[in-house]
């Protein structure tokens, strides 16, 4: 792949030299274009020693090579990093004042921006805004990890590790391997986020059964707000979901990972999307859904909201009347999924994965309720497990029967969540083969 390395002026540019050799030990061919302010941090020599490749000079020198249009038009990856406050502010407002944004604003291909900066200069309005914008136009900007910054302080801002924004690179630019030809960004690069404490240790270019795949995975309970202080949550952890992103990860998939709460860290390398009502991820999923191979609906969904939610804190009342809360029903996000895919005919894409958590009764068994919750909800698959108090949320054992329809047929896993996702993804790849 060629690829663009920018680096911005800050600390964190020293950091850089080493994500470019874990590109050029790659076999990716690399050209670095630092910012100006970059060179008061790492020179020149460095990049060009690291990158074999003479660094190109601003835009009115080597003009007869039209450096500024040229590059980013041959580029299959641009990473910048790390991306200043100002660089990203540039990038948001489509300044061409330099190389590095020229080319940015020349380039075809996909782009990943890793920021590094202070932790009032990430929080700062502007920068959420510029953030905000950029990924909506499709770049991938990573979250930043939490830590010691320059200085004494410390917070979130820091430049992620390289290998995590190698990682996430390679996700970036749609899973290809060297030399391959990358996708074009799309709508699904959106918000990739990096693990601030989890640490990928295999830097290799994705590669795996499920390469080339889109995985859609929701996560988590969803909270329904009463007042800006209460809710109406679930014990979900999430913890199942985060197990299966990892495990989709690990297959060659790129997942984009839809966060309600969650009591873990999303995988790194995934995109995150965090959310926290039903309705915030009916809509994340929905729009998600429009590019994905597979949605996995791991997250537990409350199925009915307040009706009313207080502007301000809902307080005791002195005539002793306790208020009456009216719930209102969610939508069926599963249901409807499946029922819009059918709608516009296509064939069975996106495959659609459901959970079923179920505590059975007198009337009756998990698995008949299981099977009436298949047909109903009319998805693909169904994992089943079974909970109660202290049973599946929040243990790291579990196990599950895995039904399909117009089968009496289940399958079983159990161990770790970490066992039991990677059977519930092999299953899918299994699902995924026989339908293409
Ligand atoms: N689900 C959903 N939208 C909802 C409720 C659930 O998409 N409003 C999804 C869950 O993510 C899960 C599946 O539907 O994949 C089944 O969830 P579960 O809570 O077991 O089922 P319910 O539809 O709530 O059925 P019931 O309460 O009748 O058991």
């Amino acid at each position: 792949m060629r690829i663009i390395l920018g680096v911005g002026g800050g600390i964190a540019a020293y950091k850089s030299a080493t994500l470019l050799r874990l590109f050029t030990e790659a076999g990716h061919s690399v050209t670095v274009i630092p910012t100006a302010s970059a060179g008061e941090f790492v020179g020149r020599a460095t990049w060009e020693a690291l990158s074999g490749q003479k660094v190109p000079e601003g835009i009115f020198d080597d003009v007869e090579k039209v450096n500024h249009v040229r590059l980013g038009q041959e580029a299959d990856l641009i990473v910048v990093a790390p991306a200043t406050a100002d660089l990203l502010a540039r990038a948001a407002a489509g300044m061409a004042n330099d190389l590095l944004t020229n080319t940015l604003l020349m380039a075809a291909c996909p782009v990943l921006m890793a920021p590094a900066m202070h932790t009032e200069m990430w929080r700062h309005p502007a920068t959420s805004a510029n953030v905000k914008l950029l990924r909506e136009r499709g770049i991938t900007v990573l979250e930043p990890a939490t830590g010691r910054l320059t200085g004494v302080d410390s917070g979130p801002g820091r430049l992620p590790e390289p290998d995590e924004i190698y990682a996430a690179a390679m996700n970036t630019a749609g899973g290809a391997s060297d030399g391959a030809a990358v996708t074009q960004p799309d709508a699904r690069q959106t918000a990739a986020f990096q693990s601030p404490v989890a640490h990928s240790a295999a830097v290799q270019p994705a590669a795996g059964p499920l390469a080339g795949r889109t995985f859609v995975i929701t996560a988590g309970g969803t909270r329904e707000p009463l007042d800006p202080v209460r809710y109406l949550g679930n014990r979900s952890s999430g913890k199942q979901g985060a197990a299966l992103a990892k495990a989709a990860l690990d297959a060659g998939a790129t997942v984009h990972f839809i966060a309600a709460h969650t009591e873990v860290e999303p995988p790194a390398g995934v995109e995150l999307t965090a959310v926290e009502t039903a309705l915030e991820l009916r809509e994340a999923a929905q729009a998600a859904a429009q590019a994905a191979d597979v949605v996995v609906m791991a997250a537990a969904v409350a199925d009915f909201r307040p009706a009313e939610l207080s502007g301000s804190k809902i307080k005791k009342r002195d005539d002793g009347e306790d208020p009456v809360i009216t719930l209102v029903r969610n939508p069926d996000i599963l249901q409807e999924l499946v029922q819009n895919r059918d709608a516009t005919g296509s064939t069975g894409v996106p495959l659609i994965v459901g959970f079923a958590a179920e505590t059975g009764d007198a009337e009756s068994d998990i698995l008949s309720y299981a099977r009436r919750k298949l047909e109903r909800k009319g998805c693909d698959l169904l994992v089943l497990n079974q909970v109660g108090t202290g049973v599946v949320f929040g243990q790291d054992e579990t196990s599950v029967q895995i039904l399909s329809p117009g089968t009496e047929d289940t399958e079983a896993a159990s161990g770790t969540k970490a066992d039991v996702a990677v059977a519930i993804i092999d299953r899918i790849a299994v699902e995924l083969k026989a339908q293409h």
